[in-house]
């Protein structure tokens, strides 16, 4: 939610924040704006819209300076336009802000009392009234801030320049994540890592309750937020600058549709031995003795990895015989849960900032939960804050709509079931390594549905106007006929529902008619004749019947309007390649509808509000 980025160093900084906010963009597009430090001065420009109005503001208005902050706004307090977009300045101090200050109002209400004119109906507003306050009152910056969040409640990263301190910025982190790039001689401050790379693999993220000055000779002092010194921590990112480039395909979504493979690869590569059955993870420290002694799973998640900890609940409980729970974030947090001895909690999360699966963690954790994560950005708050992690490799992903994550999502959680049965003795290694060639087998069969993209464009074009689409699986199938109805929606804005197929005699048959498309997961396995009997339901009340099937099912074939086959896979790879032609399908009806893929209306990438 929103994305901040700051420079400071030799260089003219304006074209580094434009093209900083445009990887962070993802975070949210409702409104842009930059505050450079122009010879003592701030100079902001700002625009409601995405950052392409900006720059053409600033082409129009161009700015210099070498020291500069910059926001990118999802709206949370006051609707997107030009007034509410950051930078918000007061006096002489200008702040971009992310996250939600909660104690907004008292705060306004007292700097209105002392005379301070708000212009904005956003929470920032009181940062920058609170800062100039005591900036005016002759404090630093580095104290003013130190001072403000002493008053502030809430979520937040924030940066703020000072006209009586250029070339400085001071950045401040609680619950909102915020990473600093050490370069050559020059800092970039940034909400996330895409905005970096280019410049450097140097990274420093701030934990919570850290402060950063930040100085033109790319020197930097960490604190907390009393003022004692913390210890610089840079680590080596090993993400590719190429990764935040669409590499030759329309958009980052359908890039990182054909990425699966790859990021698959990546992600079996470190943790596996195919053909022993090895199996090694190691940033997950859990001892055989505290495997063994686990009584119960709870998997907590949002959004697609939600859809992801639904299938990780069939592969571990069916795999190491625990049970498990699943859990949303934004549930589970505000259910005064019952944790038993024994729990094992594993939160999911692509960016690990999610906001309320990390509130989820923080819960379980102390309620005395084991705590483990599946990350795809390394050192993430959530990654950081569990027991233990285990890395997917999907690398950088861009695409508002997760789709190389959830895959990885999906192997890491079997490779992780896996592990558990192993280590509870429920599995042999002969059983796991052919698991391993199962999973392997799933990156070929990957690359089949992906080298047939013209057929899912075609089976697109003849569904394109439908308003109203229903998704039906069963088993495992079920979470990944959730996640084919938020691709769709997410995207194409066609309303979309996922059902358990079993469940459709209790309620969504009532909508069908020849109008509503049913997409029937229903390849061969577990379920295959129920599931089969309930396609035939939907098609005797007339519905449009699209099939997932399995390669030679001649009786499929016969039934349903449309079928898209697939290779037979086991009960576990199912997901993982069922998902693929879901993927497909929604990006070319988004694409043949006109809708904005990547950036679809109303949605960011990184919720870190609750
Ligand atoms: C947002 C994104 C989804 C994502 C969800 C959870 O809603 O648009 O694509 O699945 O957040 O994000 P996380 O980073 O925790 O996986």
């Amino acid at each position: 939610m929103c994305g901040i980025v700051g420079y400071t160093g030799p260089k003219q900084c304006v074209q580094t924040l434009l093209s900083g906010l445009g990887k962070l963009e993802y975070r949210g597009y409702d409104s842009a704006g930059v505050a450079v430090l122009d010879g003592g001065r701030i100079a902001i420009r700002k625009s409601v819209g995405k950052i392409a109005r900006l720059r053409d503001l600033v082409a129009r208005e161009p700015v210099s300076g070498t020291c500069g902050v910059g926001h990118t706004r999802w709206a949370t307090h006051g609707r997107p336009s030009d007034t509410n977009a950051h930078p918000h300045q007061a006096g002489a101090v200008a702040v971009v802000h992310n996250g939600i200050v909660e104690n907004h109002r008292t705060l306004k209400k007292r700097l209105q009392d002392r005379g301070c004119r708000f212009i904005s109906e956003t929470d920032t507003e009181v940062i920058s009234h609170l800062l100039e306050g005591h900036v005016a009152s002759g404090l630093s910056l580095e104290e003013a801030v130190r001072s403000a969040v002493g008053e502030m409640k809430g979520s937040y990263a924030f940066l703020a320049v000072s006209e009586k301190e250029p070339g400085r910025i001071v950045g401040v982190r609680l619950n909102c994540p915020m990473v600093l790039g050490l370069g050559e001689g020059e800092v970039h401050l940034a909400s996330d890592l895409p905005p970096l790379l280019s410049h450097t693999r140097n990274a420093l993220f701030l934990e919570d309750g850290e402060m950063v000055v930040a100085e033109a000779d790319g020197s930097v002092r960490l604190t907390d937020f009393l003022g004692t010194p913390r210890e610089l921590r840079p680590r080596y990112i090993d993400w590719s600058p190429m990764m935040a480039e669409k590499g030759g395909y329309r958009h980052f979504m359908l890039k990182e549709i054909h990425e699966q493979p790859r990021a698959i690869l990546d992600t079996l590569a470190g943790t596996t031995i195919p053909e022993s059955g090895e199996l090694f993870f190691e940033t997950l420290p859990l001892a055989e003795s505290a495997i063994k002694g686990l009584r119960k799973v709870l998997l907590i998640a949002c959004g697609t990895s939600w859809h992801a900890a639904l299938v990780g609940k069939f592969m571990i409980e069916g795999l190491a015989r625990l049970p498990v729970e699943v859990d949303l974030g934004s549930e589970y947090r505000y259910r005064n849960p019952v944790v038993e001895t024994g729990t094992m909690c594993i939160a999911i999360s692509q960016s690990g900032e999610t906001a309320d699966t990390l509130a989820g963690l923080r819960e379980a954790r102390s309620k005395g939960a084991v705590t483990v994560s599946v990350c795809n950005v390394v050192s993430s708050t959530i990654a950081r804050e569990s027991d233990g992690v285990v890395y997917t490799r999907a690398g950088l992903e861009i695409g508002v709509a997760s789709t190389k994550a959830f895959t990885t999502q999906l192997v890491a959680l079997y490779l992780l079931a896996l592990h558990l049965a192993k280590k509870r003795g429920e599995l042999t290694s002969e059983a796991v390594a052919c698991h391993l060639l199962e999973i392997a087998d799933v990156v070929r069969r990957i690359e089949g549905i992906l080298s047939r993209g013209e057929e899912i464009e075609d089976l697109a074009r003849r569904f394109m106007d439908a308003r109203d689409f229903l998704f039906l699986g069963r088993g495992v199938s079920y979470p990944i006929a959730l996640e084919g109805a938020l691709k769709l929606k997410e995207i194409s804005y066609i309303h979309a529902e996922g059902y358990p197929a079993g469940e459709m005699k209790h309620g969504p048959i009532a909508l069908i008619d020849e109008w509503m498309p049913v997409l029937v997961l229903c390849s061969k396995g577990e379920s295959y004749e129920k599931t089969l009997s309930n396609l035939e339901e939907a098609r005797s009340r007339g519905g449009r019947v699209i099939a997932i099937g399995t390669e030679g099912d001649l009786e499929l074939a016969e039934k349903a309007e449309e079928v898209f086959s697939l290779p037979e896979c086991g009960q576990y790879a199912r997901p993982i390649v069922e998902v693929v032609p879901l993927q497909l399908l929604a990006y070319y009806m988004a694409v043949l509808k006109g809708t904005d893929v990547d950036q679809p209306r109303n949605l960011a990438k990184s919720v870190t509000v609750e």
